[in-house]
């Protein structure tokens, strides 16, 4: 991978390639870019569909084709994966993605206070509750994690981090990139970045977005 790519990651938390290798499928551009990681059985790829009726445990089943909140994926998970990669397959100008820098969320409500706050998943996983902290070092970085409907408060400051979270993310202005052409391809450091999809608005259900996630960069 050339270092350019690493470089801007570190910098701003992710990547945007427009119209990115017309060749390639996104799982060889996963592999090119670092090691992959399959969430769950024959998970390697997930296709991204706007659903107005989903299992109501899913943000579709929750937010149908509004708006997403913020969160990063699989923030209940003890390691969520590292990066992930997204690459269009049908997409829109007007439904971009919304990143928001972890890095502004600490400025703005504190290393000390989202390095004490516990959460825990909302439902157990495997029968045992981890309890999870918002940002925690971890190597040479602080990892941030977030998630409104798949984590809950589990101390005092676990309660009040997530009021000051909430608040913050009411009022920040996110970057907003769109997936709008055809193998548009966009890498975000999952442990480091908030993203939400905006909402699909009429004429856009055919939106098609695939994932790969990545445990490390090459
Ligand atoms: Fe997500």
């Amino acid at each position: 991978m050339s270092l350019n790519i690493r470089d801007v990651i570190c910098k701003s938390g992710y990547i945007f390639f427009r119209k990115y290798q017309s060749n390639a499928s996104i799982i060889e551009i996963a592999e090119h870019l670092g090691k992959t990681l399959v969430p769950w059985e024959s998970g390697l790829v997930q296709t991204l569909v706007p659903r107005a009726e989903a299992t109501p445990n899913s943000y579709s089943g929750i937010y149908g084709l509004n708006d997403f909140p913020f969160h990063s994926d699989l923030a209940h998970w003890r390691t969520p994966p590292r990066y992930l990669l997204l690459r269009c397959i049908v997409g829109f100008a007007d439904v971009p993605t919304l990143m928001i820098d972890g890095h502004n969320l600490i400025d703005a409500v504190t290393l000390d206070i989202l390095a004490r706050a516990i959460f825990k998943p909302r439902r157990p996983r495997d029968g045992s509750v981890s309890l999870l902290r918002l940002c925690q070092p971890v190597e040479d970085i602080m990892r941030v994690r977030w998630d409104e409907v798949f984590l809950k408060p589990a101390s005092r400051i676990g309660e009040i981090a997530n009021l000051r979270v909430r608040e913050w993310l009411s009022a920040c202005k996110p970057t907003a990139i769109s997936l709008a052409e055809t193998h548009d391809t966009l890498l975000i450091d999952n442990w480091r970045m908030l993203h939400a999809r905006s909402a699909i608005l009429p004429g856009r259900e055919t939106r098609a977005i695939e994932r790969v996630y990545l445990e490390a960069l090459h």
